[in-house]
């Protein structure tokens, strides 16, 4: 368990590199940090994130958990239902949905990303900073043009306009029950509450050459293929795209298209 706190900044090129040196100075879990802008913001696999100031949430949170390195993964899907279940508040009657492995969308649009970091020494976890792009009150206009088709925000679905504090500490209260039944029960309850959420089972997803049908989220929180030889292959790390908008070479993550088949 851990008490929220909830500082906001003015500007930070990235929350995640503001919260490790927190951590790293010996800041609490459930230390965060939310800028009104962020200049050079990270999404996953290597790719940039861009937050139109002063319109969306950009957070990092300092965890640290007592947990095998290997179940650290799983923070991020932890932290990914704790996001949908606020957001299925805010956005009522709008229900949010997950793709694996973090993303959260609404109406198949994507409407916040998450980006797990950490330290690990000597095979122990020494923190793990948890950040979340969330699209609170961005516009149409305020994204990007070619994104607009995959792109959703609160503000769009709803109309009204949210304020940043109040959104991150609801997120972070909601975090703090998730991470408790976490430490009480273990990780196995993770995959089966975010696959209530999931809604591209049995889709066709393609990834690095890899092609087949999504079957299930394993214990650990990987991703289960069925390839057409019948055989199962596990993915767990990177991104996949789903077959269906795959050959129109789709963008999900921000700038970071999806694997093309050839
Ligand atoms: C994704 O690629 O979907 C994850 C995006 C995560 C963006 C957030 S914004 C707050 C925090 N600071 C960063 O630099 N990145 C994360």
């Amino acid at each position: 368990m851990f008490d929220p706190i909830l500082k906001i900044i003015e500007i930070a090129e990235s929350t995640q590199d503001e919260a490790r040196k927190l951590a790293l100075s010996g800041s609490p879990a459930g230390t965060s940090i939310v800028a009104i802008v962020q200049t050079e913001g990270r999404g996953r696999c290597g790719s940039k994130w861009f937050s139109p100031p002063g319109k969306n949430l950009a957070m990092s949170v300092i965890l640290r958990p007592k947990m095998e390195p290997r179940d650290a993964p799983m923070l991020g899907m932890l932290f990914s239902i704790a996001v949908a279940d606020i957001l299925d508040k805010l956005c009522h009657p709008f229900r949010t949905s997950v793709k694996w492995p973090n993303d959260v969308l609404v109406q198949d649009k994507k409407i916040a990303g998450i980006l797990s970091e950490g330290q690990i020494t000597n095979g122990c976890v020494d923190f793990v900073v948890l950040g979340l792009g969330l699209n609170l009150n961005s516009l149409e206009e305020d994204f990007p043009s070619n994104l607009t088709e995959s792109l959703t925000s609160c503000s769009i679905l709803t109309g009204l306009t949210f304020n940043l504090r109040e959104v991150g500490m609801s997120i972070l209260i909601r975090l703090r029950e998730l991470t408790g039944r976490f430490e009480i029960e273990g990780a196995g309850f993770v995959p089966r509450l975010w696959q209530r959420r999931w809604l591209h089972k049995d889709q066709r997803i393609c990834r690095d050459g890899v092609e087949g049908t999504a079957i299930g989220v394993d214990d650990d929180g990987a991703l289960l293929v069925e390839t057409p030889d019948g055989s199962w292959v596990k993915i767990s790390s990177g991104e996949v795209c789903l077959q269906r908008p795959c050959p129109e070479k789709k963008v999900f993550n921000r700038d970071l298209p999806c694997i093309e088949k050839s």
